[in-house]
């Protein structure tokens, strides 16, 4: 039962609650007419504290692609925030009015606060270098979707292993499906952090490997999941400038890889996969953001119970 539920974390919902999920979208996908009304007289609220395109706009068009309203912020200063409220009192006040939200934060955990404090279902839409889970949500419909399951694949996740809370969140999801293998391609200080390794990994038995390069994993894998280096959590510019540009995937680079291999990339895209990889038939990152709001249409009436 998803009624009325938080998303905080991918192993929030198990495996069958996310097919749940992924068949609600998959029949929103094939008849949208049928769903264009059904949260009718719902209200979403969006709470940015960072930056957004994909997440806050995939959110919003699904909320009015099911017939709903949406309400929020997407710059915290021109909120109450700016007056030094918190999160418990902004997300009490939000629930008097709407009836699910969504919030992003710089800091790890915030959305778990708000959620502790909230009457209405909070979605974490990523906290931090911590989680983001409906990138998740987004990233295994898109692998079921071109692989048809989500077992027995090899991943290789490359880029700022350190900082990408999607990275994170995906590793976690994919170490409950049989047979995932992962290859973590990283410079030494992007490296995945320990606890993911050891509490995610180690523990649960899932087969991985460590890479320096893409060519020497590519050849591998049934899906390449770039990433971009996270400026905005680096310490210090003289490192950011230094690891930035440590990949960036062309053709040159794929030119072993099966070809049937996709490449994902949760975006927004900064130097790390060339313009000549679009037109790629494997190049499957923008379709990825597409199928991010109908499997938010798909989790928003799910957690409003309307379906
Ligand atoms: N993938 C993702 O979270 O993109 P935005 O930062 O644009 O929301």
């Amino acid at each position: 039962m998803l009624k009325g539920r938080h998303l905080i974390e991918p192993m929030d919902f198990t495996v069958e609650e996310l097919e749940t999920i992924f068949k609600t979208a998959d029949g929103i996908i094939e008849n949208p007419e049928k769903y264009s009304e059904v949260c009718k007289n719902k209200l979403l609220a969006t709470l940015f504290y960072e930056p957004s395109t994909r997440t806050r706009f995939s959110f919003e068009s699904a909320m009015l692609r099911l017939g709903g309203k949406v309400i929020g912020f997407s710059e915290p200063n021109s909120s109450s925030v700016a007056k030094g409220e918190s999160i418990a009192d902004t997300i009490r006040t939000i629930a008097c009015y709407a009836d699910i939200a969504v919030m992003r934060h710089p800091k790890e955990g915030a959305p778990y606060i708000a959620s502790q404090y909230s009457d209405i279902p909070v979605i974490n839409a990523g906290d931090g270098g911590h989680q983001h889970p409906t990138q998740t949500l987004t990233d295994l419909l898109t692998i079921r979707k071109y692989k048809g399951n989500l077992k027995n694949l090899k991943i290789g996740v490359c880029g700022d292993l350190k900082f990408g809370r999607t990275v994170h969140s995906l590793i976690k999801a994919m170490s409950r499906y049989e047979n995932t293998e992962i290859y973590m391609i990283s410079p030494e200080e992007l490296k995945i952090p320990d606890y993911i390794k050891e509490e995610v990994l180690i523990k649960k038995g899932v087969k991985y490997h460590e890479a320096k390069t893409i060519e020497e994993a590519a050849p591998e894998l049934d899906i390449l999941y770039m990433t971009r280096v996270q400026r905005e959590r680096f310490f210090n510019e003289e490192d950011y400038i230094r690891l930035k540009d440590t990949y960036i995937l062309n053709k040159e680079k794929i030119k072993y890889s099966k070809k049937d291999m996709i490449i994902l990339h949760p975006l927004p895209r900064v130097n790390e996969i060339a313009y000549e990889i679009d037109d790629d038939p494997r190049a499957c990152y923008f379709q990825q953001a597409k199928m991010g709001m109908y499997v938010r249409m798909a989790l928003i009436a799910n957690l409003l119970g309307v379906l």
